[in-house]
């Protein structure tokens, strides 16, 4: 086990920036995820933690040993890392048995036979793979097969594990199943593990924390929790949560309103407070809320016509079974809902809807920061 820390780490690819001035510390045992859209250098930052791919500049440290540091020029090899990577497509040697798969990495090392053998067995008791060792990977289920790629990188007890989508492959519900699993393993092994993903889904469900990138530079790093209610920008409150957060640039009057033209709504004293003492009076803000915080008037404790409730055209509803995807629009403005599946809203009705201020946020126009 060992944490990992990159220190001012930049990789350029000629003139392409792909990651930049990444500052990031991983703790001793922790799941950390690095989450963000296709393109954004969560490979590349795996990668040159692994030392498939040298930091064009920084330092990369796993536990007290520095691993990469171009300017000093040192650079460890990844055979001398003792890190574990798990790839999206998990290369099984075909004409392998589920054993020897397994029980590869051990033999490259020369570990004795009957070491090996206990190590085998014992990482296939915990994956579930005992009755399949003698099976060969083209015998076996999508799930089987991802198992045993992980079974080759737990064999070797490495001190950090990297995953890279390694659940991507698989259809929905086993992906669903082996969260669950792969959380409960890691925190079994406790091995610190950085885990990429592009699912806000898996990051939320697996991650003790997530590192979100956008671009090669990284947002925030905080707990499920903390991304979720605490977004340190638009580009973080957009991408965590799913309907994403509803933006709409409104101005901020004198008695405490956000108007957007359309209509307005009522902020809190205190966080008008905040705004005002920022000079933001009269000034361009964008608000935000999630779909999930704006509530069917009917089924809403605290409601004021004009304060914190609208009447809404019901254009599209998406119905899931335990919830409705109400796509609203008052005006030329249009935003999302979700209700719980009690409503009995209509396509094509106009209804009341209630927004929850307390869960409001505020954005600095341009810069997208938050405020709160
Ligand atoms: N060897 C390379 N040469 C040039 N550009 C590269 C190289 N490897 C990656 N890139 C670029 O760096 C950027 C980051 O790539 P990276 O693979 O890290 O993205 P990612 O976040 O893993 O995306 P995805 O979710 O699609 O896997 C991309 O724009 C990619 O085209
Ligand atoms: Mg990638």
């Amino acid at each position: 086990m060992a944490e990992v820390r990159l220190i001012n780490v930049w990789k350029k690819f000629g003139d392409f920036t792909a990651v930049k001035d990444m500052n990031l510390h991983i703790k001793d045992g922790e799941f950390m995820i690095l989450l963000g859209p296709s393109g954004c250098g969560k490979t590349t930052t795996l990668r040159m933690i692994a030392g498939l791919e040298e930091p064009t500049k920084g330092q990369i440290y796993i536990g007290d040993r520095l691993v990469a540091d171009p300017e000093r020029d040192v650079f460890v090899p990844p055979k001398d890392r003792d890190v574990a990577m798990v790839f999206q497509s998990y290369a099984l040697y075909p004409h392998m048995t589920v054993y020897d798969n397994i029980a590869f990495p051990l033999k490259l090392r020369k570990i004795p036979k009957d070491e090996i053998d206990k190590r085998v067995r014992e990482v296939a008791e915990m994956l579930g793979l005992t009755e399949l060792l003698h099976r060969k990977p083209r015998e076996l289920s999508g799930g089987q097969r991802q198992r045993v790629a992980l079974g080759r990188a737990i064999v070797r007890r490495p001190q950090v594990f990297l995953m890279d989508e390694p659940l991507s492959n698989l259809d929905a519900k086993l992906r669903v199943k082996m969260r669950a699993e792969l959380k409960r393993l890691q925190r079994q092994l406790g091995v610190t593990t950085i885990y990429v993903t592009h699912d806000q889904v898996e990051a939320m469900t697996m991650g003790d924390r997530i590192a979100v990138i956008n671009a090669g530079q990284l947002q925030q790093v905080g707990s499920p929790d903390e991304v979720y209610d605490k977004p340190a920008n638009t580009f973080v409150a957009g991408f965590i949560g799913s309907p994403p957060m509803n933006f709409l640039e409104g101005t901020l009057t004198e008695d405490g309103f956000v108007d957007f033209g359309e209509f307005r709504l009522k902020l809190l004293p205190d966080q008008f407070e905040v705004l005002r003492e920022r000079n933001l009076v009269g000034k361009t803000i964008t608000f935000g809320i999630r779909p999930e915080d704006i509530h069917d008037a009917l089924f809403a404790q605290v409601k004021v016509p004009g304060e914190n409730m609208v009447t809404a055209d019901v254009d599209i509803i998406e119905n899931l079974g335990s919830e409705k995807i109400v796509h609203l629009r008052v005006g030329v403005l249009r935003f999302l809902a979700v209700f719980r599946s009690e409503s009995r809203v209509q396509e094509g009705q106009k209804i009341d809807v209630v927004f929850d201020m307390r869960k409001a946020h505020v954005f600095e126009k341009g810069s997208g920061k938050a405020i709160f």
